[in-house]
């Protein structure tokens, strides 16, 4: 039997969770490479090159991480023909929620007046969305909940130092959204590889604001409340890890490279995407960028992307979709999905 009619006949004698809806906001205010030229020492040509970013969003004043996830999650659910109330369980995946605490995802519960979801945050920087479908098919499960929304959101205008040109030129603003449902026999989420390894988190973080180095003066002076990241050691990690999360993924569902229809990866270098395209046999045409549009939006990323993928029917029913992230903490991750 083919693959595929394999994964099909073996899905609908079990339980299955599938994507029902997707949808995505990012703020209006485009911030392009030009603009940045003129604010710090950068050209467009290097940020391109390097990154292959050409502009992204930046969130309005008035803008929190609960706005944004709170549009995104609308869409989704609108696409889903559902109503917030139906919604049993909300998990927003962020590393620039609104405050420490509560959790992003109780403030969109009530944004949203899904009165009926339990509500959490997941924070594993850009891998926080696989994380977070993950612990959502896992939840539905064992849990009885029969719809879940999964949101990437972030606001990383607000943790970046616009003086630092190592950073700064990286990041934008937006959000992304799923919603997953129970007993359904398209768009199902096969499998997930999880990883975390605490020994790369020197690499990138937001060292003050928490327990470690509380708020002060000194802390704001030194610039400790922005990210920081070490770019050369992320990057060589990223390529290396992003396609064994591929290859594992797609081994535990007896799946292989040559199986996957559309990869759509974290977006964070235009050069770590060719690369892991390159490694897996993979032509550049089955991955899904829009690094170009959006810079890396962390835990946004992948939703984002998906939904695009979606919107502009890149996916076609009975494909082998494939997500894959690796970022902070160090964490890494892949879904398998077949649509
Ligand atoms: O999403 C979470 C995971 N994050 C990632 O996966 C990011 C991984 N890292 C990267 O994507 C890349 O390492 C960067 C894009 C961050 C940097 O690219 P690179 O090719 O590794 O550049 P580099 O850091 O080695 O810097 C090369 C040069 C340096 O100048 P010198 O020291 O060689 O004179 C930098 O100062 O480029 C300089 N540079 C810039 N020049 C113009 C760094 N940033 C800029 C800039 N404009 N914005």
């Amino acid at each position: 039997m083919k693959t595929k009619e394999r994964i099909k006949s073996k899905i609908d004698n079990q339980k299955s969770i599938g994507i029902t809806g997707t949808g995505f906001y990012v703020p209006e205010k485009n911030l392009s490479n030009f603009d940045l030229e003129k604010k710090i020492e950068t050209s467009d040509e290097w940020i391109r090159t390097r990154t292959g970013i050409k502009n992204r969003r930046v969130a309005s004043g008035r803008e929190a991480t609960s706005d944004l996830a709170y549009k995104a999650g609308k869409k989704a659910l609108s696409n889903a023909n559902l109503k917030a109330s139906e919604i049993d369980l909300i998990i927003v995946a962020t590393l620039s929620p609104d405050m420490l605490f509560p959790s992003t995802a109780c403030i969109v519960q009530h944004k949203l007046k899904a009165k009926n979801a339990v509500a959490f945050d997941i924070s594993a920087a850009c891998t926080g969305f696989i994380y977070g479908i993950s612990m959502a098919k896992s939840l539905m499960l064992t849990n009885n909940y029969k719809t879940a929304l999964i949101i990437g959101a972030e606001v990383f205008s607000r943790i970046i130092d616009w003086k630092d040109r190592n950073t700064c030129v990286l990041f934008g603003d937006g959000a992304g959204a799923v919603v997953l449902e129970k007993a359904q026999n398209e768009h199902n989420i096969l499998s997930t590889y999880l990883g975390s390894d605490g020994s790369g988190a020197i690499l990138l973080n937001q060292p003050a604001g928490g327990s470690k180095i509380p708020a002060s003066h000194e802390s704001i002076d030194k610039g400790l409340h922005y990210l920081k990241m070490d770019g050369g050691e992320v990057y060589k990690l990223a390529v290396e890890i992003m396609v064994k999360s591929v290859k594992k993924v797609l081994n535990q569902e007896g799946l292989d490279e040559n199986d996957i229809d559309i990869l759509i990866p974290h977006q964070a270098n235009i050069r770590i995407l060719k690369k892991v395209a390159m490694k897996l046999n993979l032509p550049i045409d089955n991955v899904m960028m829009n690094i170009d549009k959006y810079g890396n939006t962390s835990a946004a990323s992948i939703p984002i992307a998906l939904s695009e993928s979606v919107m502009e029917k890149k996916i076609k029913k009975g494909d082998i979709v494939v997500l894959v992230a690796f970022g902070a903490g160090l964490t890494w991750g892949a879904s398998v999905i077949r649509w």
